[in-house]
């Protein structure tokens, strides 16, 4: 049993590349409600914070730098079965995977620079969601 809410973010490539209002016109044509929004910059600490569970990986360092490199959009997304149906919207982590017309299909350009994130699970979604947003500003 899934809970009903996702959290995202439109990552640095996609916002520099003129994509947040085609990603967020994807995500309502989706049927998910925004709940929550923020355009914002990660510093690299909060980036290698938020991705720390990715420490041992060889590409962490990598990440780190690409998501703290440019502002952001990262909101909680509110659907039925949210966090599936999310990951479907956007499609495989490399975008040469993704299904057609797929967020990543149109919007992005190679595995590291990916156009979005989409959380991976129910507890993930909640915790990621809290890194982000604080009672007063999630609706
Ligand atoms: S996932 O989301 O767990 O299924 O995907 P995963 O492959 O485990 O990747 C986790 C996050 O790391 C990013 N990633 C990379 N960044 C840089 N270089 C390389 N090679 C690379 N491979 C994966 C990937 O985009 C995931 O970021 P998020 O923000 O979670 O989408």
């Amino acid at each position: 049993m899934t809970t009903n809410r996702t959290f995202t973010m439109i990552k640095p490539d996609a916002v520099a590349n003129g994509h947040i209002g085609a990603i967020l016109n994807d995500i309502i044509n989706g049927g998910f409600k925004i709940i929550a929004m923020k355009y914002t910059q990660l510093s690299k600490e909060k980036a290698g914070e938020f991705y720390a569970v990715h420490k041992e990986r060889g590409f962490y360092g990598e990440l780190v730098d690409f998501m703290s490199s440019g502002p952001i959009v990262a909101a909680i997304l509110e659907k039925d079965n949210a966090v599936e149906d999310f990951r479907k919207l956007i499609g495989a982590t490399n975008p040469a995977e993704a299904a057609e017309g797929t967020i990543r299909q149109k919007y992005a350009k190679s595995i590291d620079a990916n156009a979005v994130h989409g959380s991976d699970s129910d507890e993930n979604a909640k915790i990621e969601g809290d890194f982000f947003f604080a009672a007063d500003e999630r609706f």
